[in-house]
């Protein structure tokens, strides 16, 4: 299951099964006692997808053995405190005033049916062409309408994405709310260094995004090696006819330049928050394992020429 630099994928295969992953973690999310979110969608595009590793999430309080439901435990507070999270920052893009959105491989995410976007609002989605298709065709036949004005786009982000968005009628001049979710660690670590150049040059001043990021400790050896033995365990419990989705494979365990001082060179102002901060906000309680997910939130904002006049 390695990867290429011009690989492409359905949503059953390779990176795209990743997004039935994170749509699994949303569904169980959803229908558990004390929610973060709603996320209805995501149990319709489980169902047209059939078994696989992503129905690993169901099964999480069922016999798995202790450690790996912790993990599991694990990752589910992080994609809910991830969708809480990026969630938020959209509603505050949103009273902010901006009305242009871009989800940068939107995979599953289905805020484009469940946010109350204001009117006006038009959100773009990027991703493989057989994910959006997949998805469409789901939503289709499910018959849910869109809460804001919504454009797909079929691009490789490896590729010449902002051309490809300009034609799809992308307005540069005017400030666009960004979402990187669930994307970075399938890159090779220049293409995140050309996704941020790209994403910056199309940023109107007062611009927005958010992502969540690789720590460095993601790209060690131990790290690796664990998580694949950890995922590899999944089909014990999911019944995936021995079928796994294989994460570490699939990701590029490389050091990165990061994100949130790159961001601040370039005249954004930016954070990160970190896994266990960001579970404790939003569950009210420690994350099941402190230093589970080597990952992090990140949030930031183009500074304007009034920015500049109060400094
Ligand atoms: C883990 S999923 C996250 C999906 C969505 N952002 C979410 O959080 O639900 C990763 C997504 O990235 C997409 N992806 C990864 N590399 C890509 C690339 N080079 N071009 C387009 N899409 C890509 C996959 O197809 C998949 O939908």
């Amino acid at each position: 299951m390695g990867r290429t630099d011009d690989d492409t994928w359905d949503v059953t295969e390779s990176v795209g099964a990743t997004a039935l992953m994170v749509a699994g973690a949303r569904a169980a999310e959803t229908e558990s006692a004390a929610p973060l979110f709603r996320d209805p969608l995501a149990r319709v595009f489980l169902d047209a997808a059939g078994e696989g590793t992503w129905n690993v999430f169901d099964r999480a309080g069922g016999d798995a053995d202790p450690e790996l439901a912790g993990h599991l435990r694990s990752l589910l507070d992080f994609f809910a405190a991830r969708t809480a999270f990026i969630d938020d920052f959209f509603s505050a893009a949103s009273e902010a005033g901006i009305r242009q959105v871009v989800i940068l491989a939107s995979g599953l995410d289905s805020r484009a049916w469940r946010l109350p976007w204001p009117d006006g609002t038009r959100v773009f989605e990027l991703d493989q062409p057989k994910v959006l298709a997949f998805k469409a065709a789901t939503l289709r036949e499910h018959g849910a309408q869109p809460t804001a004005e919504r454009t797909e786009v079929a691009i490789d982000l490896r590729q010449d994405w902002p051309m490809t968005l300009r034609q799809n009628g992308f307005d540069e001049a005017a400030p666009t709310a960004w979402s990187v979710e669930g994307l970075l660690r399938y890159l090779p670590s220049h293409a995140q260094d050309l996704l941020f150049e790209r994403l910056h040059e199309l940023s109107a001043p007062g611009s927005r995004v958010v992502a969540n990021a690789p720590t460095d400790d993601a790209a060690s050896p131990d790290r690796v090696a664990r998580e694949r033995e950890l995922t590899q365990r999944f089909s014990s419990v999911a019944s995936t006819g021995g079928a796994t989705t294989d994460v570490a494979a699939l990701s590029y365990a490389e050091t990165r330049t990061d994100v949130v001082g790159w961001l601040r060179e370039h005249g954004w102002e930016a954070s990160a928050t970190s896994v266990p901060e960001a579970v404790a906000h939003y569950r009210g309680r420690p994350a099941a394992e402190a230093d589970a997910i080597p990952s992090t939130f990140i949030s930031g904002r183009r500074r304007t020429i009034h920015d500049e006049e109060d400094s």
